[in-house]
C-alpha cells in the first residue's frame, strides 16, 4: 500500500499546509522545508493509522522506545479518513504538520506549563532539569511527550504520535507542527469516538501504568532531606502520634555516602536495615533516592564494577564521559545498552535488601551542572544494542530518564519478584507510564504554582501518564499557612499525593503550619484515605486501558464548549468532581452533582474543596485509617447520589493490595447499583468478577440527597432496602 490508497482530496490537503509552511519560512527567512511525500500508509488498529515519510519502510523503520511493539499493518488506509499527516524536510531537520479542523481543542504534549488548552502554544521537547521552571520560560521541562489530543467541537476525537525521541518543537498554531532535530520518523493517528475512546486508542499503543501497590496511593512525606535516621524517625512517630494519615516517609540525596549511589552514609545512616524495620513497624513504607551519576572514585564499588564493563556513555573521542553532579565527577551509565541495564538492575538486590519499599529516580535528564545547557554534550554516543542502535546523545537524551527507570524497575522487580514495583522518575518519555510514576519536578511554594499544578496534571494524564502530581506545598521557597493548607486540601484528590520541600525551606510537615492548617490537613487526607477504595478502582482501570485518574472537567461533558478550557476544577474519575476554594467562577459540568461530605468538618473547613458526586454514581468509600496496611472496608459504605430517573452505579476493585495474584484471579470486582422502588432504594450487587471471596461484611448506604443523606445498612452481596422518608442528616 503507498499514497496511492489516499484519495485525491486529502493528498491536496498536505501539499497545500506545507507550502503555506515554506512561505511562512521565507518570511522568517529560514532554511525552507521542502516536502516528503508519504511513502506508506495504513490501519494499524481500529481507528488508527500508520504514515511513514519517504525513505522509511515497515522495515527500515526505526525501533520505537514509545510503542509497545512494531506496528503491523492490517489494511489499507480506510477510504475517506479524516486526517492527513504532511512530511518535509530541512537539511537535517524533519517536520510533520497535521491540519485539524477549525474550532478543534488541543491537549496533552505532557509536563507542560501554562493552561489545560494547549491552543497558541508552542513547546521544546529537550528533557531539562528546570528548577522552577524558569530555563526558557518554562517552555521545557523534565520529560517529552510527542503526543496531542484534539477535540473537535463535536466532541469527536483523535491524537497524534510524532514517534521520535530527538530534540524536537511542537507547535500548537492552526494545525500541528511537530519538527525534529533528527531524521523523517513515523507518525500515529488516532481517530476514535470521543477523547475517552482516543485516550484507550493511545494506551493500546504506548501501554498502560502497572497496577501500583495499594500503599503507593496513600500519602507520602518527603524533604530533601529528612537525616539522620532518627529524624526520619521522628517524622514517622509525629504522624501516627497525630493522627495523621500516611504510607510513605521518603530518604533524598543525604542518606547517601558523599552522594555515592548504592551506598548508606555510615553516621547518618548506619542501620538503613533497622530503619526500614522501624518504619515498617508503624505501617510506613519507605523509598530511597537513586541518581544516575555514579561518583568517580577508584574505591568505590559501584564505579569500579560498571567501569569494568565500561557501562558508560562515552564521549564523542569513545572515553567515558564525565561531568559533574552532586558527587562531583561522575559517570553515567549507558542505558540504551542492555548489558547496562541488566549491571544497573543487579545493582539493586542488596540495596532492596535493606527493606527498601520503593525507588526514587531523579536527575535523570540527565541533570549534568557543568554540561552544555546543564546537559551532557549532544555529541556524546550511546552505544545501543539489543533492537537500538548506537546513536549520540542528540538522539537518546530525552529517552535517558525513561531507559534508566526501566532497568530501575526491572532491578527491584527481580530483587522482590513477589510485589508490585514502585518507582517514581523525574525524567520520561511518552510510553513511560510503564516504568514508573513521576512528579512534575522543582515548582515552588507560590499561588502560580499551585494553580498550574491543575492543567500541568490533566494534561500529563492526557499524554499516557496518569500516575503523577506536583510536590504538594510547592518545593522551593516557604508557603504561607494559608497556601499550604489550599494545597494540601486539593492535593489530596491527585493521583500522586507527596509533600516535599527544599533543603533549606521552612518545615513543610502538615503540622508545621499551626494547628488551624494541621487540622485541614487531617480532614483532606482523611477524605483521601475514605475516597482510596474508588481511587484504587479508578488505578485498576487505568492499567486495563489507559483511562486518566484525574480528568479535564470537559469529560464530563465532551460537546460543551464552555468546559473545553475549565482548568481550575477536576474531575477524579467520572463520578468526582473538585472545586478547589480558590477557584474563581468555574465552569462547571449541567446534571447532577451534588456536594457530599465524606468527614466531619469537612463542609464547614474554609481551605477543603467542594467535593461533589455525580447523579447516577454509586461511590466506594472505606473507613478513615492511618495507612493502608490497616483494614478499612468493613464496613464498606456505599455513597449513591441518583440520577433523574432514581437510579445509580459504581465499581469497586479490591485485591491483596500487592503482587501479582489479582492476574491469575484473586480479586473481586464488584458492580453495585441502586434503583428507586416507591419510597426506598434497593440497593443490590449486580455482578461481581473475579474469584476472591466476597468478604462477610457490613454496608453502610448513604443516600445523597437535596434533602439531606438517608442512611441503611446491611450484608454485602444481599439487597439493602433503604427507606427514602426516614431519618436524615
Ligand atoms: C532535585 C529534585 C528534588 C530533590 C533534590 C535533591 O532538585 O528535583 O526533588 O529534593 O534534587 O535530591
Amino acid at each position: 500500500m503507498a499514497a496511492g490508497t489516499l484519495t485525491h482530496r486529502s493528498r491536496l490537503l498536505p501539499a497545500l499546509i506545507v507550502l503555506l509552511a515554506m512561505n511562512l519560512q521565507r518570511a522568517a527567512g529560514e532554511e525552507p522545508f521542502t516536502p516528503l511525500a508519504t511513502g506508506f500508509s495504513g490501519q494499524i488498529a481500529a481507528g488508527t493509522a500508520l504514515f511513514l515519510p519517504s525513505g522509511l519502510t515497515l522495515e527500515t523503520m526505526p525501533a520505537s522506545l514509545a510503542l509497545l511493539q512494531r506496528p503491523r499493518p492490517s489494511g489499507p488506509l480506510v477510504a475517506d479518513y479524516p486526517l492527513q499527516p504532511a512530511f518535509s524536510r530541512s537539511g537535517s531537520r524533519s517536520r510533520v504538520t497535521l491540519a485539524v479542523p477549525r474550532g478543534t481543542s488541543l491537549y496533552g504534549t505532557g509536563e507542560v506549563t501554562g493552561p489545560l488548552l494547549r491552543n497558541g502554544r508552542t513547546i521544546a521537547l529537550w528533557n531539562t532539569d528546570n528548577f522552577q521552571y524558569e530555563a526558557d520560560g518554562g517552555r521545557r521541562l523534565y520529560q517529552s511527550h510527542p503526543w496531542v489530543l484534539g477535540v473537535r467541537p463535536d466532541g469527536s476525537a483523535f491524537g497524534m504520535i510524532a514517534d521520535s525521541t530527538w530534540a524536537a518543537e511542537l507547535s500548537l498554531g492552526d494545525g500541528i507542527v511537530f519538527t525534529s532535530d533528527g531524521p523523517p520518523f513515523p507518525v500515529i493517528i488516532i481517530d476514535l469516538g470521543s477523547p475517552q475512546d482516543v485516550m484507550r486508542g493511545l494506551a493500546a499503543m504506548i501501554g498502560t501504568i502497572p497496577l501500583p501497590p495499594r500503599w503507593a496511593l496513600g500519602y507520602q512525606q518527603c524533604r530533601w532531606s529528612y537525616h539522620p535516621a532518627a529524624r526520619v524517625q521522628a517524622i514517622a512517630d509525629e504522624f501516627r502520634r497525630r493522627r495523621i494519615p500516611c504510607d510513605v516517609i521518603w530518604m533524598d540525596i543525604d542518606y547517601m555516602d558523599g552522594f555515592r549511589v548504592f551506598t548508606f552514609n555510615p553516621s547518618e545512616f548506619p542501620d538503613p536495615r533497622g530503619l526500614d524495620g522501624y518504619l515498617h513497624n508503624l505501617g510506613f513504607k519507605s523509598i530511597w533516592m537513586i541518581d544516575p551519576g555514579v561518583k568517580v572514585d577508584a574505591g568505590y564499588r559501584v564505579y569500579n564494577s560498571g567501569s569494568e564493563g565500561d557501562v558508560w556513555v562515552h564521549d564523542a573521542k569513545g572515553a567515558p564521559f564525565q561531568g559533574g553532579v552532586w558527587p562531583g565527577a561522575c559517570v553515567f551509565p549507558d542505558f540504551t545498552r542492555p548489558e547496562t541495564r541488566s549491571w544497573w538492575a543487579a545493582n539493586y538486590r542488596e540495596f532492596m535488601a535493606q527493606g527498601v519499599d520503593g525507588v526514587w529516580n531523579d536527575m535523570n535528564e540527565p541533570s549534568v551542572f557543568d554540561g552544555p545547557d546543564k546537559t551532557m554534550p549532544r555529541d556524546n554516543w550511546h552505544r545501543g544494542g539489543g533492537v537500538l542502535p548506537p546513536g549520540p546523545h542528540a538522539q537518546y537524551h530525552n529517552a535517558y530518564g525513561m531507559l534508566m527507570a526501566r532497568s530501575t524497575r526491572e532491578g527491584i522487580a527481580a530483587a522482590n519478584p513477589a510485589k508490585r514495583p514502585f518507582v517514581l522518575t523525574r525524567s520520561n518519555f511518552l510510553g513511560g507510564q510503564r516504568y514508573a510514576a513521576t512528579w512534575t519536578g522543582d515548582n515552588a511554594s507560590t499561588w502560580d504554582f499551585l494553580k498550574m499544578a491543575v492543567p500541568m496534571t490533566l494534561n500529563l494524564g492526557l499524554s499516557g501518564q496518569p500516575f503523577n502530581g506536583p510536590d504538594l506545598g510547592g518545593f522551593a521557597g516557604n508557603p504561607t499557612p494559608e497556601l499550604w493548607g489550599q494545597w494540601v486540601a486539593m492535593g489530596v484528590f491527585f493521583p500522586f499525593c507527596r509533600g516535599h520541600a527544599v533543603k533549606g525551606s521552612v518545615d513543610k510537615e502538615p503540622w508545621a503550619f499551626g494547628p488551624e492548617v494541621e487540622s485541614a490537613a487531617r480532614i483532606a487526607l482523611d477524605r483521601r484515605y475514605r475516597l482510596l477504595p474508588y481511587i484504587y478502582t479508578l488505578f485498576y482501570q487505568s492499567s486495563l486501558d489507559g483511562s486518566p485518574v484525574m480528568d479535564p472537567v470537559f469529560f464530563a461533558d465532551i460537546r460543551d464548549a464552555a468546559l473545553r478550557a475549565e482548568d481550575q476544577a477536576f474531575l477524579l474519575g467520572e463520578d468526582m468532581l473538585v472545586v478547589p476554594r480558590w477557584a474563581d467562577h468555574p465552569h462547571l459540568p449541567g446534571g447532577i452533582w451534588r456536594s457530599v461530605s465524606l468527614v466531619e468538618g469537612d463542609r464547614g473547613d474554609k481551605y477543603q474543596v467542594d467535593l461533589k458526586v455525580r447523579g447516577g454514581a454509586i461511590v466506594p468509600l472505606g473507613r478513615v485509617i492511618q495507612n493502608t496496611t490497616e483494614e478499612s472496608l468493613d464496613p464498606l459504605t456505599l455513597l449513591v447520589s441518583l440520577d433523574s430517573r432514581g437510579r445509580a452505579s459504581g465499581r469497586l476493585f479490591e485485591d491483596a493490595g500487592d503482587g501479582y495474584g489479582y492476574e491469575d484471579g484473586d480479586y473481586l470486582l464488584t458492580s453495585y447499583q441502586a434503583e428507586t422502588r416507591g419510597e426506598t432504594v434497593v440497593v443490590t450487587t449486580e455482578r461481581a468478577e473475579g474469584r476472591r471471596p466476597r468478604p462477610n461484611r457490613t454496608i453502610v448506604i448513604e443516600i445523597v440527597t437535596e434533602s439531606g443523606t438517608f442512611r441503611g445498612s446491611g450484608i454485602d452481596g444481599q439487597p439493602i432496602i433503604v427507606p427514602l422518608h426516614q431519618v436524615r442528616t
